[in-house]
C-alpha cells in the first residue's frame, strides 16, 4: 500500500522492518481509529516513553537534541538523526547546562497532508487490521 510505505520507513509492521519507531503490527489491539489518527496527526502529544528524545542545553544557549549514545568523562555523544546512526555530535561536559527530555516527537506531524481522505481511511483500516488490506473501517 503506497500510503503506508512512508510509515514503514520508520515502523516495523508485519514483514516491514522499519527500526526507528515502535512496532505497529499490533496497533489494532491498542488503538481505535480515532486514537490512531490522533497519534498520527499529533505525534508530540503523547510520546512513547521508549522514544523520548533528549535535549542538551549548552552554556552559549545552543541546544542539541537526539538520542544519547555515549557518556565519556569529558564528552557526551548524541545521535541527532534517528534515521542515520552515524550522525553524531560530541558535547563537552563543561559546556552543558542541562540535560532533559525533549517534548517534540521524532515522528514528523504532517505525514497525512499529501493523502486524500480515502487514502487516509484505507491507511487507518490497514494498520488497525494488522495488514489485511481488504479490511474496511466502516461497514
Ligand atoms: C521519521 C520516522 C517516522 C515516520 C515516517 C513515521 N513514524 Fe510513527 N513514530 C515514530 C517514532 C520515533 C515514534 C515514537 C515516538 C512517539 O510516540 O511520538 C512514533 C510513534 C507512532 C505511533 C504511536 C505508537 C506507540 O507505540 O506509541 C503511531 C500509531 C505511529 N507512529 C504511526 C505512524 C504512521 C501511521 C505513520 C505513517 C503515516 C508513521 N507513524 C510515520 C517515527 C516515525
Amino acid at each position: 500500500m503506497r500510503a503506508a510505505a512512508a510509515c514503514f520507513a520508520c515502523h516495523r509492521f508485519g514483514n516491514e522492518r522499519g527500526m526507528i519507531g515502535p512496532d505497529l503490527t499490533s496497533a489494532g489491539a491498542h488503538y481505535n481509529a480515532r486514537d490512531l489518527l490522533d497519534q498520527i496527526l499529533n505525534p508530540s502529544k503523547e510520546i512513547n516513553e521508549q522514544f523520548v528524545p533528549t535535549v542538551i542545553t549548552k552554556t552559549n544557549g545552543d541546544t542539541v537534541t537526539g538520542t544519547i549514545v555515549g557518556l565519556g568523562n569529558d564528552n557526551v555523544t548524541i545521535n541527532t538523526d534517528l534515521s542515520d546512526p552515524m550522525q553524531k555530535v560530541g558535547v563537552d561536559r563543561k559546556q552543558i547546562v542541562s540535560i532533559g527530555p525533549f517534548k517534540v516527537s521524532p515522528m514528523p506531524p504532517m505525514l497525512l497532508s499529501s493523502l486524500t481522505e480515502s487514502e487516509i481511511l484505507d491507511l487507518l483500516a490497514y494498520i488497525l487490521s494488522g495488514g489485511d488490506s481488504g479490511h474496511r473501517l466502516f461497514r
